[in-house]
């Protein structure tokens, strides 16, 4: 047991009357106020090099915080420090948006999974370019999560991702395009062959682009997409979003089977690799691939990495584990030859 687990996690988790948002809220808080001096203590204990390069991009190392931890960028200096070798930020959208109504994020303790329907809560496209220009470069690898704003009809939605692709791109080293939320009604339509081309067209240009999935999809429908994506330059895909799907909740956790939303954490771990494992054979390895769902372990990371994955993302066992979690991937992780070669 770390410290994390004993000492902090209890009192995290006990914030705001036990409400997960506001502890989430309260945390970027506290992480975006950190001063320098112990930004650079932080690197110290928690960081790890073992830098790779991936679709023309040089990390640090393979660990990188998953979108939807800091929409806003809030906190950006931190996340380096906590050892992450790269950062997503958003999703954001073309237009500033407040997401579902609250309560909208709940812990399956027992699972170690979370439930979501967040529904893209965040302060536009033109916010984070303000944020991004304040900031600076990063000293890690910077991605950029893009989503459709809910206002939009599904049919304007290339328009949507490319004003955020506008004002965002000069800032990123990678652009993810979200099509997998299961919080924005339709969104998921967004993977069907001919919307993903249009959107891969439209997005086209020096920023290497990357699709991320949800793995709820079938193989006949994944097999489609990773057609359209080597066909269009995308440069590869991140799997996985959250889930429909409910199996794996421990039984002290069935009461949010009945909650709308996505589910994370543990009891995505094997999906996500199996579909990482489908996208890395089915694509012949041509397509680079972030994976992420259910990485509670440095001993999850490895069989992803041995499903085919070339990087990793962290969020909900960032939640449960702390920043021991990243440290442990980091450096206990260990990619087969094949993975460590992409
Ligand atoms: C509260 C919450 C908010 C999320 N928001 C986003 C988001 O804005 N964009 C996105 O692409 N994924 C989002 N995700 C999905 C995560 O990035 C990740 O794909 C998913 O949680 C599986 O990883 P995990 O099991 O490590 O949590 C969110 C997940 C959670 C739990």
């Amino acid at each position: 047991m770390s410290l994390f687990t004993s000492v902090a996690r209890p009192a995290l988790f006990r914030l705001g009357g036990g409400d997960a948002e506001h502890a989430h809220e309260w945390t970027l808080e506290r992480l975006a106020k950190l001063p320098a001096p112990a930004l650079a203590a932080m690197r110290r204990w928690y960081g790890f090099s073992a830098p790779v390069e991936v679709f023309g991009v040089r990390f640090p190392n393979r660990v990188g915080l998953a979108a939807g931890v800091d929409k806003n960028g809030i906190a950006l200096p931190a996340w380096p420090a906590l050892g992450f070798g790269f950062v997503e930020v958003g999703t954001v959208t073309a237009k500033p948006q407040p997401g579902n109504d609250k309560p909208r994020l709940f812990r399956a303790k027992a699972s170690e999974g979370i439930v979501n329907r967040m529904g893209f809560n965040n302060a536009g496209a033109a916010a984070l370019a303000d944020r991004l220009a304040e900031l600076g470069p990063l000293d890690v690898p910077l991605g950029v999560s893009l989503g459709k704003s809910k206002v939009t009809p599904l049919e304007d939605a290339v328009e949507d991702y490319l004003t955020s692709y506008r004002l965002l791109h000069p800032y990123a080293d990678y652009i993810a395009v979200n099509v997998s939320s299961p919080n924005t009604p339709g969104l998921r339509t967004l993977q069907d062959k001919d919307a993903i081309a249009a959107l891969l067209k439209a997005l086209a240009g020096p920023v290497p682009v990357l699709v991320k999935i949800a793995p709820d999809l079938t193989r006949p429908a994944i097999a489609e997409l990773l057609d359209v994506c080597l066909d269009h330059g995308a440069a590869g895909i991140i799997a996985t979003n959250t889930t429909l799907s409910r199996d794996g909740l421990a039984a002290a956790d069935r009461h949010l089977a009945s909650e709308a939303g996505g589910l994370s954490g543990a009891p995505l771990t094997a999906r996500a690799r199996e579909v990482v494992r489908f996208v890395h054979t089915e694509s012949g390895g041509r397509l680079p691939i972030i994976g992420v769902g259910g990485i509670m372990s440095a001993d999850d990371a490895s069989r992803m990495f041995d499903a085919g994955a070339a990087l990793v993302q962290l969020y909900s066992g960032f939640i449960y584990k702390g920043p021991d979690l990243v440290l442990e991937v980091a450096r206990g992780a260990r990619p087969s030859r094949a993975a460590a070669a992409r």
